[in-house]
């Protein structure tokens, strides 16, 4: 059986946007905050609950990519590559962080203790290459810091 299942709260807050315009996208943002994702039997739920077709659910979550399908990992990195990032950078950092963690770019690690992403610009460019880890922000990186990176969440 899944562990994944509505609770009351999102129920109640899918129950008062039921008829509000833009409601699919403020719910499925509501039910990824919870689970980090949107899972696809919740998906089913939030299908029946709003009374639209599950496709178009599936729709709105591949159009807009920051709705993600799979669980990520318990924490999670972003790696900017925007421009200013990718000159100083941005790309060594994944290629290193893909080393260390032994997956690529979004993949869980089989402990499932990282994911990683590539990301535009997060609006800090003069501290470039920049990264996040469960949105706590990391600038001018080098790769020699990674490790000590990791191990700040690494089974905290
Ligand atoms: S390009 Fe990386 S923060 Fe702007």
């Amino acid at each position: 059986m899944s562990e994944n299942k509505l609770t009351a709260e999102l129920i109640s807050f899918i129950n008062e946007w039921k008829n509000k315009q833009g409601n699919l996208i403020m719910v499925l943002h509501k039910v990824q905050e919870h689970f980090g994702y949107i899972p696809r039997e919740i998906a089913f739920e939030v299908a029946d609950l709003l009374d639209v077709p599950v496709a178009k659910i599936y729709g709105v979550v591949t159009f807009y990519h920051l709705f993600k399908l799979t669980k990520p990992g318990r924490n999670q990195i972003s790696v900017c590559m925007g421009t200013a990032c990718y000159l100083k950078g941005g790309e060594d950092i994944i290629l290193d962080l893909e080393r260390q963690l032994g997956v690529g770019l979004n993949a869980v690690t089989p402990d499932g203790e990282f994911s990683m992403e590539a990301v535009r610009c997060i609006g800090c460019c003069g501290l470039a290459p920049v990264m996040t880890v469960n949105g706590e922000v990391f600038g001018s990186v080098k790769t020699a810091q990674l490790k000590t990176i990791l191990a700040k969440f690494r089974g905290k």
